[in-house]
Protein backbone atom coordinates (compact mmCIF):
# COMPACT_ATOMS: atom_id res chain seq x y z
CA UNK A 1 0.00 0.00 0.00
CA UNK A 2 1.10 3.28 -0.94
CA UNK A 3 2.06 5.56 1.77
CA UNK A 4 1.28 8.68 -0.63
CA UNK A 5 -2.49 9.27 -0.88
CA UNK A 6 -2.46 13.12 -1.63
CA UNK A 7 -0.78 14.44 -5.10
CA UNK A 8 -0.96 18.67 -5.31
CA UNK A 9 -1.54 19.50 -8.93
CA UNK A 10 -0.41 23.63 -8.77
CA UNK A 11 -2.19 24.89 -12.13
CA UNK A 12 -2.48 28.34 -11.55
CA UNK A 13 0.56 29.73 -13.52
CA UNK A 14 0.20 32.22 -16.43
CA UNK A 15 1.46 30.30 -19.10
CA UNK A 16 3.02 33.00 -20.62
CA UNK A 17 5.54 31.17 -22.63
CA UNK A 18 2.90 29.47 -24.45
CA UNK A 19 0.51 32.83 -25.20
CA UNK A 20 -2.03 33.21 -27.02
CA UNK A 21 -3.12 29.48 -26.67
CA UNK A 22 -3.05 29.84 -22.95
CA UNK A 23 -5.10 33.31 -22.87
CA UNK A 24 -7.93 32.15 -22.23
CA UNK A 25 -7.57 28.28 -21.54
CA UNK A 26 -5.27 26.54 -19.42
CA UNK A 27 -1.27 25.48 -20.99
CA UNK A 28 -2.48 22.16 -18.64
CA UNK A 29 -5.51 21.85 -21.14
CA UNK A 30 -3.04 21.35 -24.19
CA UNK A 31 -3.30 17.95 -25.34
CA UNK A 32 -0.79 15.40 -26.45
CA UNK A 33 -2.06 13.99 -29.58
CA UNK A 34 -5.92 13.64 -27.59
CA UNK A 35 -5.21 13.64 -24.13
CA UNK A 36 -4.66 16.82 -22.20
CA UNK A 37 -1.35 17.19 -20.54
CA UNK A 38 -3.21 17.58 -16.73
CA UNK A 39 -4.70 14.10 -17.44
CA UNK A 40 -1.54 12.41 -18.19
CA UNK A 41 -0.21 13.92 -14.77
CA UNK A 42 -3.41 12.77 -13.41
CA UNK A 43 -3.17 9.30 -14.78
CA UNK A 44 0.56 9.04 -13.64
CA UNK A 45 -0.70 9.94 -9.90
CA UNK A 46 -3.41 7.20 -9.81
CA UNK A 47 -0.78 4.78 -11.20
CA UNK A 48 1.33 5.29 -7.86
CA UNK A 49 -1.63 4.73 -5.52
CA UNK A 50 -3.00 8.22 -5.35
CA UNK A 51 -6.54 8.76 -4.27
CA UNK A 52 -6.58 12.65 -3.49
CA UNK A 53 -5.85 14.95 -6.51
CA UNK A 54 -5.87 18.52 -4.78
CA UNK A 55 -5.66 20.71 -7.91
CA UNK A 56 -4.25 24.43 -6.99
CA UNK A 57 -6.21 26.58 -9.59
CA UNK A 58 -6.26 30.38 -10.50
CA UNK A 59 -8.36 32.51 -13.45
CA UNK A 60 -9.03 30.64 -16.45
CA UNK A 61 -8.70 27.39 -14.97
CA UNK A 62 -12.02 26.22 -14.98
CA UNK A 63 -11.88 24.03 -18.16
CA UNK A 64 -9.52 21.50 -15.67
CA UNK A 65 -12.76 21.44 -13.65
CA UNK A 66 -15.11 20.58 -15.91
CA UNK A 67 -12.36 17.77 -17.67
CA UNK A 68 -12.50 15.91 -14.53
CA UNK A 69 -16.72 16.31 -13.54
CA UNK A 70 -19.05 14.54 -14.99
CA UNK A 71 -20.37 15.93 -18.72
CA UNK A 72 -23.97 14.86 -18.56
CA UNK A 73 -25.02 15.99 -22.17
CA UNK A 74 -21.76 14.86 -24.07
CA UNK A 75 -22.64 11.64 -22.36
CA UNK A 76 -25.96 11.60 -23.07
CA UNK A 77 -25.73 12.17 -26.75
CA UNK A 78 -22.96 9.44 -26.98
CA UNK A 79 -25.46 7.14 -25.40
CA UNK A 80 -28.23 8.32 -27.51
CA UNK A 81 -26.05 7.60 -30.93
CA UNK A 82 -24.66 3.99 -29.42
CA UNK A 83 -20.99 5.06 -29.09
CA UNK A 84 -20.17 2.94 -26.66
CA UNK A 85 -16.22 3.20 -27.36
CA UNK A 86 -16.42 6.87 -27.04
CA UNK A 87 -18.41 7.32 -23.96
CA UNK A 88 -16.21 4.75 -22.27
CA UNK A 89 -13.30 7.21 -23.00
CA UNK A 90 -15.50 10.14 -21.50
CA UNK A 91 -16.09 8.42 -18.13
CA UNK A 92 -13.27 7.17 -17.91
CA UNK A 93 -11.31 10.03 -17.30
CA UNK A 94 -10.86 9.91 -13.77
CA UNK A 95 -11.81 6.14 -11.78
CA UNK A 96 -14.68 6.18 -9.10
CA UNK A 97 -12.34 5.48 -6.22
CA UNK A 98 -10.22 8.63 -7.07
CA UNK A 99 -11.26 12.54 -5.20
CA UNK A 100 -10.99 15.86 -7.17
CA UNK A 101 -10.06 18.79 -4.27
CA UNK A 102 -9.74 22.39 -6.23
CA UNK A 103 -8.57 24.93 -4.11
CA UNK A 104 -8.14 28.60 -5.71
CA UNK A 105 -4.91 30.76 -5.83
CA UNK A 106 -6.00 34.22 -5.26
CA UNK A 107 -2.90 35.54 -7.35
CA UNK A 108 -0.05 33.91 -9.19
CA UNK A 109 2.26 34.64 -5.96
CA UNK A 110 4.92 31.50 -7.08
CA UNK A 111 4.94 27.86 -6.92
CA UNK A 112 5.72 27.49 -3.33
CA UNK A 113 2.81 29.92 -2.44
CA UNK A 114 1.03 27.54 -4.51
CA UNK A 115 1.54 24.57 -2.80
CA UNK A 116 1.43 25.99 0.66
CA UNK A 117 -2.59 26.37 -0.47
CA UNK A 118 -2.69 22.55 -0.42
CA UNK A 119 -1.98 22.54 3.42
CA UNK A 120 -5.74 22.71 4.89
CA UNK A 121 -6.37 18.89 2.65
CA UNK A 122 -2.85 17.29 2.53
CA UNK A 123 -2.00 18.59 6.83
CA UNK A 124 0.92 16.50 8.11
CA UNK A 125 1.02 13.99 5.83
CA UNK A 126 3.87 13.30 2.95
CA UNK A 127 2.24 13.77 -0.29
CA UNK A 128 3.26 14.77 -4.05
CA UNK A 129 3.48 17.22 -6.37
CA UNK A 130 3.28 17.18 -10.15
CA UNK A 131 3.74 20.06 -12.67
CA UNK A 132 1.44 18.70 -15.53
CA UNK A 133 3.78 20.59 -17.87
CA UNK A 134 6.82 18.28 -17.16
CA UNK A 135 5.40 15.87 -19.40
CA UNK A 136 7.02 12.15 -18.42
CA UNK A 137 7.08 9.55 -20.84
CA UNK A 138 8.03 6.06 -20.07
CA UNK A 139 8.76 3.28 -22.23
CA UNK A 140 7.34 0.59 -21.92
CA UNK A 141 7.73 -2.19 -18.62
CA UNK A 142 9.17 0.67 -17.23
CA UNK A 143 7.26 2.24 -13.93
CA UNK A 144 5.56 5.75 -14.15
CA UNK A 145 8.11 8.02 -12.67
CA UNK A 146 5.80 9.29 -9.62
CA UNK A 147 5.38 5.32 -8.99
CA UNK A 148 8.95 5.09 -9.33
CA UNK A 149 9.13 7.77 -6.68
CA UNK A 150 6.44 6.73 -4.28
CA UNK A 151 8.07 3.07 -3.66
CA UNK A 152 11.45 5.07 -3.37
CA UNK A 153 9.72 6.63 -0.67
CA UNK A 154 8.18 3.71 1.17
CA UNK A 155 11.82 2.39 1.85
CA UNK A 156 14.00 5.67 2.67
CA UNK A 157 10.73 7.97 4.15
CA UNK A 158 12.57 11.19 2.82
CA UNK A 159 11.63 13.78 0.42
CA UNK A 160 12.61 13.15 -2.83
CA UNK A 161 13.13 15.29 -5.93
CA UNK A 162 13.18 14.14 -9.61
CA UNK A 163 16.13 15.31 -10.93
CA UNK A 164 18.07 15.63 -14.12
CA UNK A 165 20.84 17.15 -15.68
CA UNK A 166 20.76 20.04 -17.79
CA UNK A 167 23.30 21.60 -19.80
CA UNK A 168 24.89 24.56 -17.94
CA UNK A 169 23.68 27.49 -20.30
CA UNK A 170 19.99 26.69 -19.12
CA UNK A 171 20.29 26.26 -15.18
CA UNK A 172 18.46 29.43 -15.12
CA UNK A 173 15.42 27.72 -15.60
CA UNK A 174 15.89 25.46 -12.73
CA UNK A 175 16.62 24.87 -9.22
CA UNK A 176 19.59 23.66 -8.93
CA UNK A 177 20.93 21.15 -6.42
CA UNK A 178 24.12 20.01 -4.89
CA UNK A 179 24.45 16.02 -3.75
CA UNK A 180 26.45 13.64 -3.26
CA UNK A 181 26.40 10.07 -3.84
CA UNK A 182 23.78 8.12 -1.73
CA UNK A 183 22.88 4.50 -2.96
CA UNK A 184 22.20 3.90 -7.14
CA UNK A 185 20.13 6.53 -8.45
CA UNK A 186 19.39 8.47 -5.14
CA UNK A 187 21.97 11.30 -4.07
CA UNK A 188 21.94 13.07 -0.84
CA UNK A 189 21.00 17.02 -1.43
CA UNK A 190 23.16 19.35 0.27
CA UNK A 191 22.02 22.42 -1.07
CA UNK A 192 19.25 23.49 -3.82
CA UNK A 193 19.42 27.03 -5.50
CA UNK A 194 16.30 28.77 -7.86
CA UNK A 195 17.69 29.83 -10.99
CA UNK A 196 21.55 30.04 -10.71
CA UNK A 197 23.27 31.88 -13.42
CA UNK A 198 25.22 29.27 -15.22
CA UNK A 199 28.52 30.69 -13.93
CA UNK A 200 27.58 30.37 -10.14
CA UNK A 201 25.55 27.48 -10.58
CA UNK A 202 26.29 24.69 -7.81
CA UNK A 203 25.78 22.20 -10.48
CA UNK A 204 23.94 21.08 -13.39
CA UNK A 205 21.66 18.87 -11.48
CA UNK A 206 18.16 20.62 -12.21
CA UNK A 207 14.92 19.56 -10.56
CA UNK A 208 11.85 18.49 -12.48
CA UNK A 209 8.28 18.64 -11.82
CA UNK A 210 8.11 15.50 -9.88
CA UNK A 211 8.30 15.84 -5.86
CA UNK A 212 7.38 13.64 -2.81
CA UNK A 213 7.58 16.14 0.31
CA UNK A 214 7.15 15.75 3.86
CA UNK A 215 4.68 17.30 5.46
CA UNK A 216 6.85 19.63 7.65
CA UNK A 217 7.39 21.58 3.96
CA UNK A 218 4.43 23.72 4.81
CA UNK A 219 5.67 25.19 8.24
CA UNK A 220 8.83 26.23 5.99
CA UNK A 221 6.88 27.41 3.23
CA UNK A 222 4.89 29.67 5.47
CA UNK A 223 7.50 31.45 6.78
CA UNK A 224 9.36 32.62 3.41
CA UNK A 225 9.62 35.37 1.83
CA UNK A 226 9.62 36.37 -1.82
CA UNK A 227 13.06 34.66 -3.65
CA UNK A 228 13.81 34.69 -7.35
CA UNK A 229 11.46 36.34 -9.31
CA UNK A 230 9.59 37.94 -6.65
CA UNK A 231 7.62 34.79 -5.99
CA UNK A 232 7.83 32.43 -3.12
CA UNK A 233 9.60 29.74 -4.53
CA UNK A 234 9.34 26.11 -3.46
CA UNK A 235 12.85 26.03 -4.08
CA UNK A 236 13.27 28.51 -0.85
CA UNK A 237 10.75 25.84 1.28
CA UNK A 238 12.88 22.86 -0.07
CA UNK A 239 16.09 24.49 1.48
CA UNK A 240 14.87 25.14 5.11
CA UNK A 241 13.33 21.34 5.06
CA UNK A 242 16.85 20.62 3.97
CA UNK A 243 18.27 22.03 7.34
CA UNK A 244 16.55 19.54 9.50
CA UNK A 245 15.37 16.38 7.24
CA UNK A 246 16.83 14.57 4.97
CA UNK A 247 16.26 15.47 1.22
CA UNK A 248 17.01 13.04 -2.00
CA UNK A 249 17.66 13.41 -5.32
CA UNK A 250 16.13 11.00 -7.29
CA UNK A 251 17.50 10.19 -11.51
CA UNK A 252 14.31 9.35 -12.14
CA UNK A 253 13.86 6.51 -15.70
CA UNK A 254 12.26 8.13 -18.48
CA UNK A 255 12.29 11.18 -21.12
CA UNK A 256 10.57 14.51 -20.16
CA UNK A 257 9.26 17.11 -21.92
CA UNK A 258 9.01 20.53 -21.28
CA UNK A 259 5.61 21.02 -22.79
CA UNK A 260 5.56 24.85 -21.07
CA UNK A 261 7.64 25.41 -23.81
CA UNK A 262 6.85 25.30 -27.87
CA UNK A 263 9.68 23.14 -28.62
CA UNK A 264 9.11 20.96 -25.49
CA UNK A 265 5.29 20.66 -26.43
CA UNK A 266 6.22 19.90 -29.98
CA UNK A 267 8.85 17.22 -29.11
CA UNK A 268 6.27 15.40 -26.91
CA UNK A 269 3.44 15.42 -29.12
CA UNK A 270 6.06 13.82 -32.06
CA UNK A 271 7.24 11.26 -29.13
CA UNK A 272 3.02 10.05 -28.34
CA UNK A 273 2.39 10.33 -32.42
CA UNK A 274 4.59 8.18 -33.57
CA UNK A 275 3.38 5.47 -30.69
CA UNK A 276 -0.23 5.96 -30.42
CA UNK A 277 -2.06 3.22 -32.58
CA UNK A 278 -3.95 5.78 -33.93
CA UNK A 279 -1.76 7.61 -35.58
CA UNK A 280 1.62 5.75 -35.35
CA UNK A 281 1.95 5.16 -39.18
CA UNK A 282 0.32 7.91 -40.65
CA UNK A 283 2.16 10.34 -38.41
CA UNK A 284 5.49 8.79 -39.53
CA UNK A 285 5.06 9.16 -43.12
CA UNK A 286 3.79 12.63 -42.70
CA UNK A 287 6.91 13.58 -40.78
CA UNK A 288 9.11 11.54 -43.26
CA UNK A 289 7.79 13.89 -46.42
CA UNK A 290 7.99 16.87 -44.41
CA UNK A 291 11.47 16.67 -43.59
CA UNK A 292 12.10 15.43 -47.54
CA UNK A 293 10.36 18.12 -48.40
CA UNK A 294 12.25 20.58 -46.38
CA UNK A 295 15.71 19.16 -47.93
CA UNK A 296 14.13 20.08 -51.28
CA UNK A 297 12.74 23.56 -50.63
P1 LIG B 1 6.04 28.06 -14.38
O1 LIG B 1 7.31 28.67 -13.98
O2 LIG B 1 6.03 27.10 -15.51
O3 LIG B 1 5.04 29.28 -14.60
O4 LIG B 1 5.40 27.39 -13.09
P2 LIG B 1 3.83 29.52 -15.54
O5 LIG B 1 3.31 30.83 -15.11
O6 LIG B 1 2.81 28.42 -15.52
O7 LIG B 1 4.42 29.54 -17.02
P3 LIG B 1 5.22 30.68 -17.76
O8 LIG B 1 6.62 30.61 -17.24
O9 LIG B 1 4.52 31.99 -17.48
O10 LIG B 1 5.12 30.29 -19.22
C1 LIG B 1 5.67 26.07 -12.70
C2 LIG B 1 4.40 25.42 -12.25
O11 LIG B 1 3.88 26.09 -11.09
C3 LIG B 1 2.55 26.50 -11.29
C4 LIG B 1 2.36 26.55 -12.80
O12 LIG B 1 1.00 26.33 -13.14
C5 LIG B 1 3.29 25.45 -13.29
O13 LIG B 1 2.67 24.17 -13.24
N1 LIG B 1 2.36 27.80 -10.61
C6 LIG B 1 3.30 28.76 -10.75
C7 LIG B 1 1.26 28.02 -9.83
O14 LIG B 1 0.37 27.14 -9.69
N2 LIG B 1 1.13 29.21 -9.18
C8 LIG B 1 2.04 30.18 -9.30
O15 LIG B 1 1.87 31.25 -8.68
C9 LIG B 1 3.16 29.96 -10.12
Amino acid sequence: MTLIRKAVFPVAGLGSRFLPATKAQPKEMLPIVDKPLIQYAVEEAVAAGVTELVFITGRNKRAIEDHFDKAYELEAELEAHGKQALLDVVRGVIPKHVNCIYIRQSAPLGLGHAVLCARPVVGNEPFAVLLADDFMDTPGGTKPVLAQMTELYAYERSSILAVQDVPRENTRQYGIVSASPYRPGLELVSNIVEKPAPEVAPSTLAVVGRYVLSGSIFGYLENLGTGAGGEIQLTDGIAALMQHERVLAYRYAGQRYDCGSKLGYLKATAAVGLKHPETAEGFRACLASLLEEGKTS
